[in-house]
């Protein structure tokens, strides 16, 4: 048997397109929908990552722009550009890149940003939101995840799902959501005794530990859908997932590919979030679209 692709990059590019048409429509009701996005230091992996961000903005049609500070940024001066930016009409949308630099705590600056701004869903208000099922932003991997779980038809009623990897970016996330969605949940993580005995159970397996290819084919149940949110370098040097893709092919019902998988899926659910802010504030102000 041979798995089913769930291709990131093609459903992004359909989402994509269904989110032009309402960025066009914001647009032509004078509303440009706008997304601030602050880089702290010199993380390869992020620059990249924000510029690709950046660039799937102006494919369709939200204004952006990029605000990239010094590595040693004191945390006064990353809080001076996070009020400026809650303070700016023009912008709907704020996203601070992670991982920060030591000197600057996480919650310091993630509880800075407006809720009402806060397009990734980590500020704690909206985490707690999710926690309790009243989302107002769902963090952008975990929701481009559902979507793809959406995509296969896969109903996640009384399914065993396992996630692997318990930050509050992805893992925690992704298992609220998958609770949310009818699923029994196990979250694991780098404490679990036995991990292969939990992840041989699922029928959906979410992997975001970041370790390449650490998940093997016999950790994987057949016919299971594998949702690989890792991305590291291999030994030869070519990018890779948490899970053995091969070994995947050959075990799994559907899996998604590193790189186009998860990757432009979490891209879309972040101009979606922006969309849907844009919308909000002009709804606010009693602009029909
Ligand atoms: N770092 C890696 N992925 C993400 C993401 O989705 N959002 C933010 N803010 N930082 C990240």
């Amino acid at each position: 048997m041979t798995a089913l692709i769930i291709d990131g990059k093609q459903l992004a590019q359909q989402r994509r397109a269904e989110w032009k048409l309402r960025a066009d429509r914001l647009n032509a009701a004078g509303i440009a929908p706008g997304l601030a996005a602050v880089v702290i230091g010199d993380d390869p992996a992020s620059k990249v990552y924000v510029r690709n961000k950046i660039r799937a903005c102006r494919e369709i049609g939200i204004r952006s722009e990029e605000h990239a500070l010094a590595a040693d940024s004191t945390l006064d001066i990353v809080l001076a550009l996070i009020d400026r930016l809650n303070a700016d009409a023009g912008i709907h949308g704020i996203l601070v890149q992670l991982p920060l630099p030591a000197q600057l705590a996480p919650l310091a600056v993630l509880e800075r940003m407006s809720p009402e701004k806060d397009v990734d869903g980590l500020h704690p208000h909206n985490l707690g939101r999710l926690l309790s099922g009243h989302a107002r932003f769902v963090p952008c991997t975990p929701a481009g995840i559902m979507e793809m779980l959406k995509s296969t038809g896969f109903d996640l009623r009384g399914k065993e799902a396992v996630v692997v990897g318990r930050s509050a970016l992805v893992g925690k996330p992704a298992a609220l959501l998958l609770l949310q969605a009818g699923a029994t949940v196990t979250l694991c993580h780098s404490q679990t005794a036995d991990l292969a005995h939990h992840t041989r159970r699922a029928d959906v397996l979410v992997c975001a530990i970041g370790k390449a290819q650490a998940i093997g084919g016999e950790m994987i149940k057949f016919g299971a859908a594998v949702i690989d949110v890792g991305i590291s370098r291999s030994h030869e040097g070519k990018l890779v997932g948490d899970v053995d893709y091969g070994a995947a092919l050959q075990r799994a019902g559907w899996v998604t590919p590193v790189p186009g998988g998860v990757g432009p899926m979490t891209i879309a659910m972040l101009l979606a979030n922006t969309i849907v802010s844009a919308e909000r504030h002009a709804a606010k102000q009693g602009i029909a679209l």
